[in-house]
């Protein structure tokens, strides 16, 4: 089987004030009724998918316990990291996990801060690539880019890669969060698609790629994982082993480096629900381009977003023009949409106000 190697650590700040340092994005149910981390659990289950080992931070891990019982699932594994080292480290620790029990594990790993609404077509594409990520490829799932976006990874295709394809394709380049000029040329040039943040992977391959570009984190990951507490079903990484270990995330450490990568072409649609802009987009305005939630309440207003996290508290807007407005019982944000980007701007403000 394949196995879920699903990453729910980070903290999303561009989300706020729905999205905390204690309770991030990924575990609020942003879109419909079920958590963006119980949805990402779900879209990878079934036959010929193991059940998901699951890497998350301290505070965390009782959300995590909580929000898969209420999906009526049970974890393969729960490996706790003392503290956010980002995503290579985190892939590292799952694939040496995982190699221990099987040294021929495929591993799936997938963020858990973005939307695939057709779930099917995609485990039918994760099913297709298996054969070139067991035969040692890294495999990445591409989109078709339509902006200049900087907050992503750009896949280069070979020059006979078919970007239509149902099966794997090799791939030239990649190329992780680039300025907005090299963005700008890279959508121009019509060959690249986005990195989906996905990844398939043999274990086996993973530990290769790390002890070619990233040996560094090797020995203390290993050490960190040796040293692993089992406690109530969690495996708490040995935390002065992981003090050690270096920060970088899987798409620099990694995809930037290796030359045995492919990707697997996905059109059936993605959305990395980033910031309010895709919130907005994602959730399907009505005639007059608006989202509002219940108590929310939109009067005169057009292309905007108006979200009440609480029945305690009515939201009105009134003669709004492609804004957003989310009231959470303890904070508002409210900013024009195309500056979403900037909500982060408003956590570090805060957070040095103290
Ligand atoms: N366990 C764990 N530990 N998870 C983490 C950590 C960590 O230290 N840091 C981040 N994550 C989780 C996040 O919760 C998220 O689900 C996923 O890993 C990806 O991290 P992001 O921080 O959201 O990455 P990104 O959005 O900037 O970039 C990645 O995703 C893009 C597509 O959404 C890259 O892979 C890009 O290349 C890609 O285009
Ligand atoms: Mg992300």
């Amino acid at each position: 089987p394949i196995h879920p190697v699903i990453l729910c650590g980070g903290s999303g700040t561009r989300l706020w004030p729905l999205s905390r340092k204690s309770y991030p994005k990924q575990f609020t149910p942003l879109l419909g009724e079920k958590s963006l981390f119980q949805a990402s659990v779900r879209r990878l289950s079934g036959p010929g998918f193991a059940r998901p080992v699951i890497l998350t931070g301290e505070p965390f891990r009782f959300i995590v316990l909580e929000q898969l019982a209420a999906i009526e699932t049970g974890a393969q594994g729960v490996l706790i990291e003392p503290e956010g080292r980002n995503t290579a480290p985190a892939v590292l620790a799952a694939a040496l996990w995982l190699a221990a029990r099987d040294p021929e594990a495929l591993m799936l790993v997938a963020p858990s801060d973005h939307v695939i609404p057709d779930a099917d077509t995609f485990r039918a594409a994760v099913r297709a690539a298996a054969p070139r990520a067991q035969a040692g490829d890294l495999v990445t799932f591409g989109i078709r880019p339509t902006r200049a976006e900087t907050g992503y990874g750009w896949l280069e295709m070979a020059a006979k890669a078919d970007p239509d394809a149902v099966e794997p394709q090799p791939l030239a380049r990649f190329v992780e969060k680039p300025d907005a000029a090299r963005a700008e040329a890279m959508l121009a040039a019509g060959n690249y698609l986005w990195n989906a943040g996905i990844f398939l992977l043999s274990v086996r391959a993973v530990i290769a790629a790390f002890e070619r570009h990233a040996p560094d984190m090797l020995a203390p990951v290993r050490a960190a994982l040796e040293g692993a507490e089992d406690d109530l079903g969690f495996t708490r990484l040995d935390a002065p082993a992981w003090a050690g270990v270096p920060e970088n995330s899987i798409d620099y450490a990694i995809m930037e480096r290796a030359d045995n990568l492919a990707v697997m072409p996905f059109g059936a649609g993605w959305s990395d629900l980033g910031d309010w802009q895709a919130v907005w987009a994602e959730t399907g305005p009505d005639g007059d381009g608006n989202v509002t939630s219940a108590h929310a309440t939109a009067l005169g207003c057009t292309g905007s977003l108006l979200r009440s996290e609480t029945d305690r508290q009515e939201l009105v807007g009134i003669g709004l023009r492609d804004m957003i407005a989310v009231a959470m019982p303890d904070a508002v944000i409210v900013a024009p949409r195309a500056e979403s980007q900037r909500v982060k701007e408003a956590v570090a403000a805060l957070k040095e106000r103290g």
